[in-house]
């Protein structure tokens, strides 16, 4: 049967509870999931790579079928290299489409063998973002709402050490 691994990539800067959603419906269309955390010290991401994996590794315990890994350079490439093809993306609401339309094409167009799957969050995360956490945990707010309980302790020992 064809290689049915499928890559959640993203930046995790950190993990929500959206994208813990994504996530743990992805592990059950799948028999196997990888998430991808993209090391790119250009975008300026607030958490290490390697403290965004822990986070990931933590919040994704419960969940058999699911590896976090972490790549840099083009998400193709890391797609090739896994031999996977299947690229999964979270949509939250219109304002998401654009860029992850564009995102899709490009990938298509670069390796003709990728296909991209959206899954619509729920409507309970919709309005979660990686920025709002860190900007609501910034100013001391109470992001408990937002992000796995078990990585509450990473994210406000950060902000506050
Ligand atoms: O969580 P994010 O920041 O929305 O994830 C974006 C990500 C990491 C999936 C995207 O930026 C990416 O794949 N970057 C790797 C570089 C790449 O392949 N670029 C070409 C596609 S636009």
């Amino acid at each position: 049967m064809e290689n049915r691994l499928c890559v959640y990539p993203g930046s995790f800067d950190p993990v929500t509870l959206g994208h813990l959603d994504i996530i743990e419906r992805a592990s059950t269309m799948f028999p196997q999931v990888r998430v991808a955390v993209l090391d790119n010290p250009a975008k300026h991401p607030a958490f290490p790579v390697e403290e965004r994996l822990a986070m990931l590794r933590k919040a994704c315990k419960h969940l058999p079928n699911i590896k976090i890994d972490s790549f840099s350079g083009l998400l193709v490439d890391y797609m090739k290299k896994s031999d996977a093809r299947i690229v999964i993306r979270g949509l939250r609401a219109v304002t998401d489409f654009e860029a992850e339309f564009q995102m899709a094409q490009v990938n298509r167009q670069i390796s003709e063998t990728i296909e991209t799957l959206f899954l619509m969050t729920s409507p309970d995360y919709a309005y979660i973002s990686s920025s709002v956490v860190k900007q609501i945990a910034s100013f001391g707010g109470d992001i408990t709402p937002f992000v796995p309980a078990c990585i509450l302790p990473d994210i406000q020992t950060y902000f506050h050490k």
